[in-house]
């Protein structure tokens, strides 16, 4: 993979096809983080203007950071994400305090900065310098996945660390510049999400996911955790003013927190006779359909595990938000 001829198709499609973008005109590291910065979460359409104005207001490291911070939020005022712009304007100060002009010239020393991370500081470290380091924006992870036909997702912990090994083997030490720019604008207007033109493409002799016929579920990300549902069949016992409550155990929701005598079920029970008030209820990962059973008896039942308290006295115990709404309704 790692050949002279990969590195010469690569680079030949680049120099035919990328575009035009201000900060690849320019090596000036300061010009360079200010577009990383604006493009971590804004569009390049989007973030231009906002590039082109902000380097006409702070053409250098010292006016951004003698500028006021509501003057620099001023101008990133629309492009969202606002710590993005207190970060940039703190950096700036520290790079002038610590006498860095016009910018920070090593890896370690850019990604101390506040607002920098590995990919930034990758990213200026080679767009700016030329040093050695890649940087795996999500247009990266995608083209690397396929290259590869690595399924493992690429946003855990193991994924980034499989896939930032990839890069430093993938990578071409000497021309990190051209190599990074060159694979991420692949990733943009290439070798895209969905149907890439990979009957036509350069790199497609050294594509593993075209070969396999895989390109389509490429790149892999961490399942999102599906919603289940739940069947909660409370049971509120009432007698003489007393009542039976339990408090959670284990590693499950609500640890610790108290509630009425429950039987948990595949779906929520029918009791003949006995009244019940029901209650939907979302968590970030639960759907809880919730069913309470009310028993207005004589004599307290015996079930091990519960404890006998005044009704009068529930404020003293901790309750899920569930369980409070039955009370507040059973209460009323
Ligand atoms: N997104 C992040 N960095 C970029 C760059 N240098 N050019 C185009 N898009 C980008
Ligand atoms: Fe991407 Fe298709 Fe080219 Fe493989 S062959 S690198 S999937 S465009």
């Amino acid at each position: 993979m790692k050949s002279k001829l990969f590195y010469n198709q690569l680079y030949t499609w680049y120099e035919q096809n990328h575009r035009i973008l201000p900060w690849r005109e320019t090596q000036d590291a300061y010009r360079i983080w200010l577009s990383e910065i604006i493009l971590q979460q804004t569009r390049v359409e989007q973030g231009l203007p906002y590039y082109m104005r902000f380097v006409e207001r702070f053409p250098d490291i010292e006016s951004l950071a003698s500028a006021s911070e509501d003057e620099v939020l001023r101008f990133w005022q629309g492009l969202g994400y606002y710590s993005r712009a207190r970060h940039l304007h703190q950096a700036a100060q520290m790079v002038v305090a610590q006498q860095q002009m016009p910018f920070p010239t090593t890896f370690d020393d850019i990604q101390a900065l506040p607002g920098i991370g590995e990919y930034t500081a990758g990213a200026i470290s080679a767009f700016a310098f030329n040093l050695p380091y890649p940087a795996l924006d999500g247009n990266v992870y995608r083209v690397l996945s396929r290259l590869f036909d690595c399924e493992i997702p690429f946003d855990t912990t193991a994924g980034k660390k499989h896939f930032r090994q990839l890069a430093y083997d993938l990578l071409d030490t000497t021309n990190a510049r051209l190599f990074d720019s060159a694979i991420m604008e692949f990733g943009a207007i290439y070798c895209t999400p969905s149907s890439p033109e990979c009957a036509q493409c350069p790199l497609q002799a050294f594509c593993e996911a075209y070969a396999h016929h895989t390109v389509e579920l490429l790149p892999v990300r961490k399942p999102r955790p599906k919603i289940k549902d739940r069947y909660l069949n409370y049971s509120i016992y009432i007698a003489h003013g007393q009542t039976l409550i339990q408090q959670r155990q284990g590693n499950d929701i609500w640890k610790h927190l108290w509630e009425f005598p429950l039987e948990e079920s595949d779906h929520l029970q029918a009791r003949t006779n006995i009244p019940h008030i029901d209650f939907t209820h979302i968590l970030s990962h639960q759907r809880l359909h919730a069913r309470f059973f009310i028993y207005k008896v004589e004599q307290l039942p015996t079930l091990s595990g519960t404890k006998v308290v005044s009704i009068n006295d529930l404020d003293d115990y901790a309750f899920s938000r569930l369980t409070l709404r039955a009370l507040e309704e059973w209460l009323k």
